[in-house]
């Protein structure tokens, strides 16, 4: 598990009052950072450790091929939230009846989010055994530091990430569907 404080608790409790609408916008900006900043800076540091002469650790090539399936995967998840799940939510919210259009229950495509939720976290639990939860080395150079460093604070975010869509937007929704007089926010 991640050694830095927890940033789960502290996004859900920034989050339990805003509307599902602005949870929904801070979700996309992280996705937007990911793909934009995190992503791109953890290939290239990948890049960089690995053109260093001084001796590597074993786990850098099976670390990075984990770290680039999980990227693609994540692609497709942030696409299917983005185009598919949060639409739905904002819909029912706004409209009681045109979720239920859709999906026939807004829990057919939060179940099916919440199931790439569990693979997401088990590919970040693997990463963390290949990289032997990301003790260094004592001989450790710079950039290989600097890579492990960032890959504990994506975990971290994207465990907080995952927290405040299901603990806080999915749960209102679903409770908002079973009790259709209330708003989802
Ligand atoms: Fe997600």
């Amino acid at each position: 598990m991640p050694t830095t404080e927890d940033p789960t608790a502290t996004a859900a409790q920034d989050c339990s009052q805003a509307s599902a609408g602005s949870i929904i916008q801070r979700l996309v900006r992280e996705h937007r950072r990911w793909q934009s900043k995190d992503f791109p800076l953890i290939a290239h540091l990948f890049d960089e450790a690995q053109s260093e002469e001084s001796a590597q650790p074993a786990c850098l090539a099976p670390l990075r091929n984990a770290f680039h399936r999980l990227c693609a995967e994540m692609e497709g998840h942030m696409s299917r939230e983005e185009h598919v799940l949060f639409p739905a939510i904002l819909d029912a919210q706004a409209e009681a009846e045109s979720a239920a259009k859709d999906f026939g229950s807004i829990r057919n495509p939060i179940g099916m989010i919440e199931q790439e939720h569990d693979w997401e976290a088990e590919r970040l639990e693997a990463m963390r055994k290949i990289a032997r939860d990301y003790q260094l080395p004592e001989n450790a150079h710079e950039k290989l530091r600097l890579l492990f460093r960032e890959l504990e604070a994506l975990e971290a975010a994207m465990h907080a990430h995952t927290r405040l869509e299901s603990s806080i937007l999915f749960a209102r929704a679903l409770a908002a569907e079973t009790a259709p007089s209330k708003p989802v926010a």
